[in-house]
C-alpha cells in the first residue's frame, strides 16, 4: 500500500476542544455521529483534489474511523469499494464511476453545486463537476443512510434551484444597550462575537459551517442589518476578523457576506457626504472594497438596509434607491459579488391619526417604479410579507411587480413573532405556502419561479439566523428544525415541508439510538407538523396581525401597537375589526396585486379566511367561508390552540426516556411555558373581544 494514498486518519481527525466539566458539549443538531453509522461502515474512494474535497474526505475518515469502514483517496490502483464519491474532470475516473457515466446517467452539467446519485452495480457512485457539488453529494447520502446503498434505486440529478441560499445573522459585535448581542436572537450569545470583539471560537464556526453546508446554504451575513459604529469598522478595520470567519467557513462551500452602513464613508472615511452621486464617495467604495478582497477572495458581497428605521440612506440627498444601491453594486462588480438592498422601507413615524397611510403599502410604493433601474449584481431583498415577518399575512406584492429587477426573497427563521423558540412553531409548511404562492393567479409561476430568475441571474432565499451560542444552538431544541428547513426549501422549493421534517428527524433522531423510533418518530410529528397553525389559532387571528407586547414582541398585547407610530393597526370597535385595503373603500393596497389576486383580495366575500382581516374591517357577526362567524371564530380557534399545546405537552411526555435527556428536559420546560402563554393569549384575546363586541361564547365557555 502506498502510504501517501492511504488517508491518515490521524491527522484528519477533528481536533476536538479540551471539554470543560461545567460546561456542556454543543449539540450535534443533525450530524450525530450516529448519522454516519451507514456511511461510516462502508469502503469508500474519494476522486479528486480541492479545498471541498478535503472536507468530503475529513468527513468520510471520521465516519469510518468510528465505525470500521475504511477510505482511498486517488488510488492509483483498482480497489473494491461501495461508495464512490468522484469529480468529473479531475483525471482518469475510477471504474464504477466510468460504468455509472457510461450508462447515460452522467450526461449533461451538474452546475458548481450539483451531483449524481446512481450505481454501477453493487457500487453506489457519486459524481459531480466541481467540488461544492461532492461536499452535497456527501451529505444527500448521509441524509438518505441505507438507501443510498440500494443498487435498485433509480439515479437522481441533484442540482439547487436557488443559486444564492443565504442566512443573516443580526448579531452585533458591541452589546446594543436595547437589542442586546443578537438582535431578535433567542439563542444566547452570537457565535461570532461577544462584549465587543470576535469570540474566535472556529471550533464552533466550523460546526456551524458543517451543519448550514448539510442543510444547503451557502452564504451568510456575520452581523446586523442595522450597523452602528462598531459593527461598520467590520468593513475595514476589522476586517480581518471576517477573513478569519471566511476562512473556517470556506471548507464548507459558505461565503461570506457583511451588512455594511450606507453612511460608512462618512463614518469610517471621515468625508463629508454619502452622496451615491459624489465621486469621492464612488471612490472611497471602490477602493474600500477592492481591500476587502484583496483579503477575502471569495467574499459575496453587502447587505444594506437603508433609509429603513433610523439607518442612513440615499434619500438624505435626494437620491433613490436605485442610486444607492448601483453605488455599492459598482464597488462591487470588478470583484463578482452582489449587493443585497433591503425593500424593507417604510415610515415608522406615522400618526395613528392619518387612516390614509399604509404601512402595508410602502415596498412596493418606494420600488416597484424602480424595476429596470437596478445594475445586475443588485439583488432587491424583499420579506415575504408586506409588513413584517407575521405568523400570517399575504405575500409581498413587490415580488410580482418588478420583472427586471433580480429578487429574494427574505424568511425569518429566528421566531421573533412565532414565539420566540420558547414556542414550537415548526415553519416550513408556511415558508412553502409562500414559496409555492402563485402571484399572477394559480397554475402561474410561482414565488420560488420568480425568485430563482433566469440562468444564472437569479435572486435567491435569505433568512434571518435563528442560531446563537445556546447549547443546543437555537434555544429550543425543536427549532434546529427550522433552519435546517429553511436550507432544504432553498436548495428545493418544492420539497414537502413534511417531508424535510422527517429527515431532519430521523438525522437528528437517529432510529439506532432509540429504544422505539417509530414512537419518537409519530410523536414528533404529532407535536411539529401542525404547530405554525396551532401557534396562528392563540396568536392574532384571520390575519390581522401583531397584538404583541411593543417591547419584546413576545406575549399578548392587543393594543400594544394600536396608537402607536409604528403603523400597524387593528382598528377593533364594538362593530367589528381589521383594516380596510381594499381598493373600493380602503387603502388600495389590494390593487397592488396583480389582477386575480387584486379581485380575490378587493371583497371579503372572496378573500381567504385567513387573511379575511388584512384586507377588510368587518361586523363581528360577518360569516367567514367557513360557515362560522369572526367572533365564534376568534373563540374556537383560540380555545382549540390551547388544547393542542396541552396536547403537545402530554405527548412530549411519552418521549421521557427514549431520547437524549438534555433535549428531553429543555424542551418539556420550554413546553411548560408554551402552555402558560398560549392561555394568556387565549385569555386577553377572548377577553378583549368579548368586551368590544358583547358578543357570547355561543358554547358558554369561560371568558373573562
Ligand atoms: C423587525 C425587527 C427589527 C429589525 C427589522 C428589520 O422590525 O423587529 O428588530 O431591525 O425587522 O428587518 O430590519
Amino acid at each position: 500500500m502506498n502510504a501517501e494514498e492511504w488517508v491518515d486518519l490521524e491527522q484528519l481527525m477533528f481536533v476536538e476542544e479540551p471539554l470543560d466539566p461545567d460546561e456542556p458539549r454543543v449539540h450535534p443538531a443533525w450530524l450525530p455521529p450516529e448519522a454516519f453509522r451507514t456511511l461510516g461502515a462502508r469502503r469508500v474512494l474519494v476522486h479528486g483534489d480541492g479545498l471541498l474535497v478535503d472536507t468530503v474526505l475529513d468527513e468520510v475518515s471520521r465516519a469510518c474511523a468510528r465505525y470500521g469502514g475504511r477510505v482511498w483517496h486517488n488510488p492509483s490502483w483498482d480497489v473494491d469499494v461501495d461508495l464512490v464519491l468522484a469529480l468529473r474532470g479531475a483525471g482518469e475516473l475510477p471504474g464504477p464511476a466510468v460504468e455509472a457515466a457510461r450508462a447515460g446517467a452522467g450526461d449533461g452539467t451538474l452546475g458548481t453545486e450539483g451531483f449524481l446519485l446512481t450505481h454501477a452495480g453493487p457500487v453506489t457512485v457519486v459524481l459531480a463537476d466541481a467540488p461544492a457539488g461532492l461536499l452535497y453529494g456527501l451529505f444527500h447520502v448521509v441524509r438518505l443512510c441505507a438507501a443510498a446503498f440500494d443498487p435498485t434505486r433509480p439515479p437522481e440529478r441533484h442540482r439547487p434551484a436557488l443559486r444564492r441560499r443565504m442566512l443573516n445573522h443580526w448579531d452585533n459585535v458591541a452589546v446594543h444597550p436595547v437589542m442586546g448581542q443578537v438582535e431578535r436572537g433567542y439563542s444566547g450569545g452570537s457565535i461570532f462575537w461577544q462584549d465587543g470583539r470576535s469570540r474566535r471560537d472556529l471550533a464552533r464556526i466550523r460546526e456551524y459551517g458543517r451543519l448550514l453546508a448539510a442543510s444547503g446554504v451557502n452564504a451568510i451575513t456575520v452581523n446586523n442589518v442595522n450597523v452602528a459604529r462598531t459593527e461598520a469598522l467590520l468593513l475595514t478595520d476589522r476586517l480581518g476578523d471576517v477573513a478569519e470567519i471566511a476562512d473556517v467557513l470556506r471548507p464548507y462551500g459558505i461565503r461570506v457576506h457583511l451588512s455594511v452602513t450606507f453612511a460608512a464613508p462618512m463614518v469610517l472615511g471621515g468625508l463629508s457626504t454619502a452622496d451615491p452621486l459624489d465621486e469621492k464617495v464612488r471612490g472611497w467604495w471602490a477602493e474600500t472594497t477592492r481591500n476587502v478582497y484583496d483579503r477575502v477572495p471569495d467574499f459575496g458581497g453587502y447587505v444594506v438596509k437603508a433609509d429603513s428605521e433610523g439607518q442612513p440612506g440615499p434619500f438624505t440627498y435626494g437620491r433613490d434607491h436605485a442610486d444607492g444601491a448601483n453605488l455599492l453594486a459598482d464597488a462591487l462588480a470588478p470583484h463578482g459579488g452582489v449587493v443585497h438592498w433591503r425593500a424593507f422601507v417604510y415610515n415608522h413615524h406615522q400618526d395613528w391619526r392619518d387612516r390614509s397611510t399604509d404601512r402595508a403599502r410602502a415596498a412596493y410604493d418606494h420600488f416597484a417604479a424602480l424595476d429596470g433601474r437596478f445594475r445586475i449584481n443588485v439583488i432587491l431583498q424583499v420579506k415575504y410579507g408586506p409588513v413584517d415577518f407575521q405568523t400570517r399575512e399575504p405575500v409581498s406584492p413587490v415580488i410580482a411587480a418588478m420583472p427586471a429587477t433580480r429578487l429574494a426573497v427574505e424568511l425569518q427563521v429566528t421566531q421573533e413573532y412565532t414565539g420566540q423558540q420558547r414556542h414550537i412553531c415548526h415553519l416550513g409548511p408556511w415558508w412553502s405556502e409562500v414559496l409555492r404562492f402563485a402571484p399572477w393567479g394559480p397554475g402561474g409561476r410561482s414565488v420560488a419561479d420568480v425568485v430563482a430568475g433566469a440562468a444564472g441571474a437569479g435572486g435567491g432565499l435569505v433568512a434571518v439566523a435563528n442560531t446563537g451560542d445556546d447549547r443546543f444552538w437555537t434555544g429550543h431544541p425543536l427549532a434546529q428544525a427550522n433552519l435546517y428547513s429553511f436550507g432544504r426549501l432553498a436548495w428545493n422549493p418544492e420539497l414537502d415541508p413534511t417531508a424535510v421534517l422527517d429527515e431532519w428527524m430521523t438525522l437528528t433522531f437517529p432510529p439506532s439510538a432509540t429504544a422505539d423510533p417509530a414512537l419518537v418518530r409519530r410523536t414528533l410529528h404529532e407535536i411539529m407538523d401542525d404547530s405554525w397553525r396551532t401557534y396562528e389559532r392563540y396568536t392574532a387571528p384571520l390575519g390581522v396581525g401583531f397584538m404583541v407586547n411593543p417591547d419584546g414582541h413576545y406575549g399578548p398585547g392587543v393594543d400594544g401597537y394600536e396608537y402607536s407610530r409604528w403603523g400597524t393597526y387593528h382598528f377593533a370597535d364594538r362593530d367589528g375589526v381589521g383594516v380596510d385595503r381594499s381598493r373600493a373603500s380602503g387603502t388600495g393596497f389590494a390593487g397592488q396585486y396583480p389582477p386575480y389576486w387584486a379581485e380575490v383580495y378587493e371583497t371579503p366575500e372572496t378573500c381567504p379566511d385567513e387573511l379575511l382581516l388584512f384586507f377588510h374591517h368587518v361586523p363581528y357577526r360577518h360569516v367567514l367561508r367557513s360557515g362560522s362567524t369572526v367572533i365564534q371564530h376568534i373563540y374556537d380557534t383560540h380555545f382549540a390552540g390551547v388544547e393542542e399545546v396541552a396536547a403537545m405537552r402530554r405527548r412530549w411526555q411519552t418521549l421521557n426516556g427514549m431520547i437524549d435527556p438534555a433535549v428531553y428536559e429543555r424542551v418539556a420546560e420550554r413546553l411548560d411555558e408554551q402552555v402558560r402563554s398560549a392561555t394568556e393569549w387565549r385569555d386577553q384575546i377572548n377577553t378583549y373581544f368579548f368586551r368590544k363586541s358583547g358578543v357570547p361564547d355561543e358554547r358558554g365557555r369561560r371568558i373573562h
